[in-house]
């Protein structure tokens, strides 16, 4: 039984509200509703405790170095959430060094889309999502393979943090095109964060010298598979970051 205290003043907890002005009775979803929605879908979308404090609204781009790829991805993010249409599908493929800020942005994407458009989203780590998935193979284990894709499937919206940070072999490739697949066939919306440079795999690069392909870093084409980042190229737009290690810059002041 509900404490009065539980019972909304606004619309003594049906749920609906009149619209204001409107003279035919017209009713609208109430405000406690719609917070009810937005809790239970921030919860839903898994963001880990680390990233909690992500939003948009926090993200400077006004700090001691910065780069200017920063201000321009934060703007890449803001107009991602004022067009993002959920029937079209379009993501958003963040890459750049370490601690620019890219999961920042993309958790604060999320939490705009579910705030402002009620979106359901997911955040998942690609490493933590592979080990999953390598577990469920384990007999004693209860989740089954698709138990665990399920959601990275049907989530509305999913954030795939870390792409390329596992050691590739057939089986990553083979998973990585699974989970990307599933969701472009299905035309949902997948924003990508990654380390690695968004350039061709190594056996593409033919003109290389021996020494210039041993000094050469890792690609994402290297890690994922070049027909992976190529589809990616029709699902995301690329918005690079460059800059500083933002953790290392204010390690000792209050920016966490
Ligand atoms: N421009 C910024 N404004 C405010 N906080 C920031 C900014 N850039 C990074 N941070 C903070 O610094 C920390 C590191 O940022 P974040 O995790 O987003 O970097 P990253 O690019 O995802 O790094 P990695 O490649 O290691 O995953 C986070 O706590 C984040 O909130
Ligand atoms: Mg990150
Ligand atoms: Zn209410």
């Amino acid at each position: 039984m509900k404490t009065a205290i539980e019972v909304c003043p606004v619309c003594a907890g049906s749920g609906w509200k009149p619209v204001l002005g409107a003279l035919d009775g017209g009713v609208t979803r109430c405000d406690c509703r719609l917070r009810a929605r937005g809790g239970a879908l921030i919860a839903g979308a898994r963001i880990p405790k680390r990233y909690e404090h992500c939003e948009l609204s926090n993200f400077t781009t006004d700090f001691p170095g910065a780069d200017h790829s920063i201000a321009l991805a934060q703007i890449s993010a803001s107009r991602f959430v004022q067009e993002f249409d959920p029937r079209n599908g379009d993501g958003l493929l963040l890459v750049g060094g370490i601690g620019t800020g890219k999961t920042h942005l993309a958790v604060g994407i999320l939490k705009e889309l579910i705030g402002a458009r009620g979106s359901s989203c997911l955040f998942c780590d690609y490493r933590e999502l592979l080990k999953q998935i390598q577990n469920s193979y384990n007999a004693s284990v209860q989740a089954t393979e698709l138990q665990v894709l399920r959601p990275v499937f049907d989530a509305e919206v999913l954030l795939l943090d870390e792409l390329g940070a596992v050691k590739p072999s057939e089986w990553v490739w083979d998973t990585v095109s699974l989970i990307l697949n599933t969701r472009y066939n299905d035309n949902r919306t997948t924003i990508i964060t990654t380390n690695f440079a968004d350039e061709p795999a190594a056996s593409v690069t033919r003109s290389l010298s021996p020494a210039r392909a041993a000094a050469r870093e890792e690609s994402l084409g290297d890690r994922i598979g070049e027909r992976m980042r190529s589809r990616l190229h029709e699902m995301c737009r690329i918005v690079k970051m460059d800059g500083p290690d933002f953790r290392q810059k204010f390690k000792s002041a209050s920016f966490g």
